[in-house]
């Protein structure tokens, strides 16, 4: 077989056994991300049963000396580097048990100038039954096999207490070396370049599968799928390759499957292995990826809402204690920021538009759209306001009302 027959061979398939040997069966240079969640050295067995069906599930943790673990992982390390492309990257997972081994390992593999990122993925967590610091955060090393490694800039949403100005506004190093708002000529404060919300950092706050979650399939270890989609989204694209030799019960399978990758995952259990195709046949898509603490309150989620109705895939930047703005937009019009406004439920239309009118002069913006959520006797009082600067747009909902009371 060739090496290319081969690789198709065991595109979207999970493969049962070591992963030593496995791995000599898939083609050198043709794999995009390795994910690997290794035995941490906890000197532990991991078991739990699923709750649906009562299966127990096990693995071995167990070593005699961390040489024979050190070993272990360079052995197996080695080989996913040979299976990397050129631009493709390892992430490794582990915790303070090894952390030390496995960097080391890595260092030796692929070389300290590789070393990207450690990623430390923290979770709240209330009790603890030892002596010492409450451990809340796993590490994630990540390194890639050259310089010429794929990367996606990823951004998450600006914090409710990010002030409206500090996004749109262009800054500047005053004289004492701060940062403060550049000034055009008249005074007027300068807009920035379109950002897309705040740079992912090297701190993932992500929640540790609770046991009642409703991903969890009773896998002890389990990570949660939102981690795994974040590092497949960060250094892949579409129709890549994305392997996991230590797989469990699959989640790096099915974050990669979520997401329009393709994966090869490979576990030496039995009933992980079975677990893994199980849950790739039943998976359907969540609809949220990641949760929002801040947007807790009813009215938030309800603007929330209205938004992602309304704007659909366009990119925007939510904004949250502003009462003329809720969103704008990614896209500048005229390099000026395209403001958006819902409707609020306690507002008339012209209330809501006159609210806009006034944060389009305050933000110098050219374009703007308020977005109509309810009727009022008032409303014909708007068209004047309308025009090339102020669109109107009617949610769905209220057409259809609207509609049936004709
Ligand atoms: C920490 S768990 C992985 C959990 C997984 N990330 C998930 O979300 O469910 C480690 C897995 O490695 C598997 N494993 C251990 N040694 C292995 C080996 N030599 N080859 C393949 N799989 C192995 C175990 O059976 C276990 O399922």
């Amino acid at each position: 077989m060739t090496e290319n027959a081969l690789k198709s061979h065991f595109i979207d398939r999970i493969l049962l056994g070591d992963c030593f040997s496995l791995m000599n069966d898939i083609a050198n240079t043709s794999i995009d991300l390795a994910y690997l969640d290794p035995p941490f050295f906890s000197a532990k067995t991991h078991q739990l049963a699923a709750r649906e069906t009562g299966i127990r599930y096990r693995f071995s943790d167990r070593w005699k000396n961390e040489h024979i673990y050190a070993d272990f992982l360079f052995t197996r390390i080695s080989r996913v580097k040979e299976l990397l492309k050129d631009t493709g990257s390892i992430f490794v997972h582990c915790d303070k048990s090894a952390e030390h081994i496995v960097r080391t390992v890595l260092d030796q593999v692929f070389g300290a100038e590789h070393f990207q990122s450690e990623i430390v993925w923290t979770y709240k967590r209330w009790s603890n039954a030892k002596k010492g610091l409450m451990p809340a955060h796993q590490n994630i090393y990540f390194y890639s096999k050259t310089d010429t490694f794929k990367f996606n800039h990823l951004y998450t949403p600006y914090s409710d207490k990010t002030n409206i100005d500090q996004i749109l506004q262009k800054r500047q190093r005053s004289k004492d070396n701060k940062s403060v708002y550049l000034i055009n000529k008249q005074g007027e404060q300068v807009i920035g370049a379109e950002k897309r919300g705040v740079p992912l950092s090297d701190v993932w706050h992500i929640p540790y599968l609770n046991p009642t979650a409703r991903e969890r399939v009773g896998y002890p270890t389990q990570k949660p799928l939102s981690l795994l989609q974040q590092i497949v989204e960060l250094v892949t694209e579409e129709g890549d390759i994305v392997l996991d030799p230590f797989c469990g019960s699959g989640t790096t399978c099915v974050a990669a499957k979520a997401l329009n990758r393709h994966y090869i995952g490979i576990d030496e259990s039995k009933e992980a292995f079975k677990l893994t195709q199980q849950r790739l046949e039943t998976y359907i898509k969540p609809s949220v990826r990641r949760s929002d603490a801040t947007k807790t309150q009813a009215s938030k989620e309800w603007i929330d809402k209205c938004l992602a109705l309304s704007l659909a895939s366009i990119p925007f930047n939510r904004i949250l204690r502003n009462k003329g703005i809720d969103a704008i937009l990614v896209e500048h019009f005229n390099s000026k920021p395209v403001l958006v406004k819902v409707q609020d439920q306690s507002e008339t239309l012209k209330e809501a538009c006159d609210i806009l009118v006034k944060a389009m002069q305050k933000k110098q913006s050219e374009k703007a759209f308020i977005i109509q959520t309810h009727n009022c006797h008032t409303n014909e009082q708007i068209l004047p306001l309308l025009n090339q600067h102020l669109s109107l747009i009617v949610m769905p909902a209220l057409t259809i009302k609207q509609a049936l009371q004709s």
